[in-house]
């Protein structure tokens, strides 16, 4: 029998290679952690659901490839999407650098409200990092957006960055 919701809705996640995005997805969906995983290509999904605020939802998550090549059909990512996670990774400068690539292709192809969270990952490589706390927050203060610092690795703000999209979509 088909389930009922109050609202079924769309999340992208995108950002470079290697950030994490696979890792991200698999740690909120199994709550498992993968050392060695392989490029995403295409597009992966998955599907969750949750109660917030006494509203039945089910999540339909697109985990997007960063590399280039296995990005063919980038608009259907984007379609009909209500909230996006831009990632980077903490010990990665360039992906860093990178966030207003993907900032614009939001703007040139996703819906005009979607809700988008700036994610730093891999928290956990303290030791490695490359990107500043703070640099990464006036970047997401002068986007206009949250950030929040993740690892999938050690489960650091996995269900959190997850449930503040689901809040501010519902919360609409
Ligand atoms: P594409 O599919 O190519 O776009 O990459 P992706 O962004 O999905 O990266 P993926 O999740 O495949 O992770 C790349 C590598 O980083 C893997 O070796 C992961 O184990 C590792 N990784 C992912 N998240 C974390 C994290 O939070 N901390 C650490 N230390 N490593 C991580």
């Amino acid at each position: 029998m088909e389930e009922e919701y109050d609202f079924i809705f769309k999340i992208v996640i995108i950002g470079d290679s290697s950030v994490g995005k696979t890792g991200i997805l698999n740690r909120y969906l199994h709550n498992e952690f993968y050392k060695d995983t392989k490029a995403t290509v295409g597009v992966e999904f998955g599907a969750k659901k949750l109660n917030i605020n006494k509203k039945h939802i089910k999540l339909q998550i697109w985990d997007t490839a960063g590399q280039e090549r296995y990005r063919a059909i980038t608009s259907t990512y984007y379609k009909g999407a209500k909230g996006a996670f831009i990632v980077f990774d903490i010990s990665n400068k360039t992906s860093f650098e990178n966030v207003d690539r993907w900032i614009k292709e939001i703007k040139m192809l996703a819906e005009i409200d979607i809700f988008i969270i700036l994610i730093g990952n891999k928290c956990d490589l303290e030791d490695k990092r490359e990107v500043s706390t703070e640099e990464a927050k006036n970047k997401a203060e002068f986007l206009g957006i949250p950030y929040l610092e993740t690892s999938a690795k050690i489960s650091t703000n996995i269900d959190k960055a997850f449930n503040d999209i689901c809040i501010r979509v519902v919360d609409k």
